[in-house]
């Protein structure tokens, strides 16, 4: 099979970060599994602008938080197109909790969390990993997030669960070598649904981008296309990096926290 016809799953790519990622590697010829959760519609939606930029995508629903979703989704990729050479682990869940009250976490709320974006891509990877092996250069991008790092975030339970990631994502890359390679992605603010509906509307999240762009050194925020560039670089070149983190937030990373 030829370059062109190299196969992605990503999770989470009915909206935001996913659906710029699912397309930009339509762009490039790739065959993509666009995975949601709940929105057919929005994964229909993603499926036609992939193929209207040139490649070729199929929808299929799997909550990743549940093993035998991930199992049916790698499935659905193998019976497709006959192989996998890049699983995306983008889906990702959060509460939005401000930090000082402890007493608004509870471990359910962590569990849920946890559930998606530390399970969840353990599970997504452990059902890709023999097809991504047989590709002979597979690629793992995790989607973290540079809350991981500064402890900072919608939630303390969510900034937790990238740090778990963080680790996994290293953990993962060590055994899976030598022919798959395992990184993350650590955006900052980025411009999606997610981040407007956690800020309770349009208005407020203007105010809050606004408040970012002003502590970082590139005084800006970024979009989703600005990460899916960064992971679509980590997957079809990177050839000797694995177990990296790179950050994507005009800068955040080294930021005072205010
Ligand atoms: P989004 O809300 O557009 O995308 C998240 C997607 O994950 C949604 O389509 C949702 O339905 C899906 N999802 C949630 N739980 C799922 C599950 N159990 N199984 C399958 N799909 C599930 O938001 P966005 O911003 O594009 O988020 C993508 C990733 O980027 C997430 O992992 C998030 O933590 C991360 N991130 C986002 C930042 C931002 O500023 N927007 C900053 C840092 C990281």
């Amino acid at each position: 099979m030829t370059e062109q016809h190299r196969v992605a799953i990503v999770t989470g790519s009915a909206s935001g970060i996913g659906a710029a990622t699912a397309i930009e590697l339509a762009r490039r010829g790739w065959r993509v599994v666009v995975n949601y959760a709940n929105s057919a519609a929005g994964a229909q939606q993603v499926v036609d602008q992939c193929v209207q930029a040139g490649g070729q995508a199929i929808a299929v629903q799997a909550d990743v938080s549940v093993d035998a979703d991930c199992r049916r989704l790698v499935q659905a990729a193998i019976t497709q197109w006959g192989r996998l050479d890049a699983l995306v682990n983008n889906a990702g869940t959060t509460k939005f909790v401000a930090h000082a009250n402890l007493d608004g976490l509870s471990a359910e709320d962590f569990q849920v969390i946890y559930a998606t974006n530390v399970i969840g891509p353990f599970q997504m990877t452990r059902a890709a990993a023999s097809a991504l092996k047989d590709s002979g250069r597979g690629a793992v991008v995790n989607v973290s997030s540079v809350a991981a790092l500064l402890g900072t975030g919608s939630s303390i339970a969510y900034a937790a669960s990238k740090g778990a990631l963080n680790t996994m994502t290293r953990s993962l890359a060590r055994v899976l070598g030598p022919t798959v390679r395992v990184n993350a992605v650590s955006p900052g603010f980025v411009d999606t649904p997610w981040m407007v509906a956690g800020h309770g509307g349009p208005e407020k999240y203007k105010q809050r981008a606004e408040h970012y762009s002003s502590l970082v050194p590139l005084k800006n925020t970024c979009l989703p296309a600005d990460v899916a560039d960064t992971i679509v670089w980590l997957i079809e070149g990177a050839p000797k990096t694995t177990g990296d983190n790179i950050y994507i937030d005009a800068g955040m990373h080294m930021a005072q926290a205010k």
